[in-house]
């Protein structure tokens, strides 16, 4: 047995929040990349605090040139202990942009070696179930058959059902599908983490995830639902022929069914996200003139701990040292 150890998740939410504090100022502003690059320096800089070494396998940025922590990209301030770092500084550059909900922070950190990079692909097709539904699906089985056993596992009708889709032309058929199942639909412009988090936490009203989204949120997401239970069924699902030729390059086998396990090896995971826009997901930031208050989810995979941390920050103490500007 084991005398308590240090939760590194505990020193993640410190980064999320900062980017958070530091992104949510953009709020509506229609400048998605100003919020991310925000976001990004105080992520940058909260990571020096943490004794990590750790290497960026999960950077955000790639398929729009946004602001970025970069693959291969050196964060922490050092020591024994290696990690894979996965960050998404503004998940949901647009929803930050444009005042919609769900934009979030979020982080997740794996021993050295555990992650799974993407190499070229972008895309990836996700299927995200509860716990109790996670041995009745077949993400190529059709749509209503896997709404119908979705159903029976969670002891609802399908037209109990609501499925996340992300509301993007390339989901035109799978939306079609859904109604013809008679399923309910929250379809939303961006946030796909978020989106597998909301469905399987049986407190949110969301049941499933379904659709095309970001690798590298694939993997982020699957750092939570490692440690939180459900699964994530997964398949590249190259959108654009540059992508293709890149993955056939690779000798990547884009049939493959990936699963949690296969995106994260270890349980030894630990997962942080903060609220920037608020929503139904997590609190956004709350600017308070004098400070501003936060919510974030903070998780460790090992012990199974999850944790919501709401936070108060005070401009009067936190200004006389900081180097990143948030009041
Ligand atoms: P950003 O944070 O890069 O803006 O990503 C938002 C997002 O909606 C993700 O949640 C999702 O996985 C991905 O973009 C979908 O990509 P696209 O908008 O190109 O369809």
């Amino acid at each position: 047995m084991e005398a308590p150890q240090r939760n590194l998740a505990l020193d993640l939410v410190r980064v999320t929040e900062a980017a958070a504090l530091a992104s949510a100022r953009w709020l509506g502003k229609g400048d998605k990349n100003a919020g991310d690059g925000a976001a990004v320096e105080a992520m940058r800089l909260s990571f020096n605090s943490l004794a990590i070494s750790g290497t960026v396998v999960i950077g955000e940025g790639e398929k729009d040139n946004a602001p970025m922590l970069h693959n291969g990209e050196k964060v922490g301030g050092g020591g024994p202990l290696a990690v894979d770092v996965a960050v998404d500084p503004v998940e949901g550059t647009s929803l930050l942009a444009y005042g919609r909900p769900n934009a979030i922070s979020v982080v997740g950190v794996a021993p050295a070696g555990t992650m799974f990079v993407p190499g070229p692909s972008f895309y990836m097709q996700k299927l995200v179930v509860p716990a109790a539904a996670k041995n009745v699906v077949d993400i190529e089985a059709p749509v209503p058959a896997n709404l119908t056993r979705i159903a029976k596992a969670l002891g609802k009708d399908v037209d109990d059902l609501v499925v996340f889709v992300l509301d993007k032309p390339r989901h035109k058929k799978l939306i079609a599908d859904i109604r013809e199942a008679g399923a309910r639909i929250q379809l939303h412009t961006d946030g796909d983490v978020a989106g597998a988090l909301m469905a399987i936490d049986p407190r949110n009203e969301v049941d499933v995830m379904m659709g095309t989204g970001g690798t590298p949120e694939g993997v982020l997401a699957a750092c939570a639902i490692r440690i939180m239970g459900g699964e994530m069924f997964c398949k590249l699902d190259p959108q654009k022929q540059d992508e293709k030729n890149a993955l056939a390059q690779s000798g990547i086998d884009i049939r493959r069914v990936l699963t949690v396990g296969d995106l994260v090896k270890s349980d030894d995971v630990f997962f942080a996200a903060t609220g920037i826009s608020g929503g139904t997901f997590l609190k956004g930031v709350r600017y308070l003139g004098y400070g501003a208050e936060t919510s974030s989810l903070v998780m460790r995979g090992k012990t199974g701990t999850i944790r919501y941390i709401e936070a108060i920050h005070s401009w009067d103490s936190l200004m006389k040292f900081s180097a990143v500007k948030y009041d």
